[in-house]
């Protein structure tokens, strides 16, 4: 059985996922509207991803006998001046929902609540990657500067993107 508190913040993370997925939508959007599909593919795999995110904590929460509360889902940015600072957003929105888990490890230990600690193992592990994942194209972003062959490029490596096979996702729960 989860605590009230904990409850709450496994709520309010689901709603942080939720609406990951739904700015990393505004931002596929975005690319599909300056025509860079291999960027907009990426979103898409990550729109993806952060619905599954989202939804882990939904079976978590059901799991321990909690309750699912859905709260409103604030509206995502959908206009940026770059692909570069696109990016640049998504990685500031991965280090949120890095100090988010953080945070929710942290409640986990004070309340002695081993199973949402074990749970909570795999995010600290995703965020690493997430992060990670971001700050590869970021990088890639600033090499090419204003390049119009070197976007191209970026472009074309990004449509390559495949969803990765999920361990433990929605299919087999
Ligand atoms: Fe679910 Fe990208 O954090």
């Amino acid at each position: 059985m989860l605590s009230e508190t904990m409850q709450d913040a496994l709520n309010q993370q689901l709603n942080m996922e939720t609406f990951a997925s739904y700015q990393y939508l505004a931002m596929a959007a975005y690319f599909e509207s300056e025509n860079l599909l291999g960027m907009a593919n990426w979103m898409h795999i990550q729109t993806a991803e952060e619905r599954e995110h989202a939804m882990k904590f939904y079976h978590f929460i059901n799991d321990r006998r909690g309750r699912v509360k859905l709260a409103a889902v604030a509206a995502p940015k959908t206009e940026w001046a770059s692909p570069l600072e696109a990016f640049q957003d998504a990685l500031k929105h991965e280090q949120k929902v890095t100090a988010s888990i953080n945070r929710l490890v942290d409640l986990a230990i004070k309340e002695s609540d081993h199973a949402t600690n074990s749970f909570l193992r795999w995010f600290v592990d995703e965020q690493v990657e997430e992060e990670a994942n971001v700050d590869a194209v970021i990088s890639d972003l600033k090499r090419v500067g204003d390049s119009s062959q070197g976007l191209f490029m970026i472009d074309r490596e990004l449509a390559g993107r495949q969803p990765e096979a999920e361990e433990g996702g929605e299919a087999d729960e």
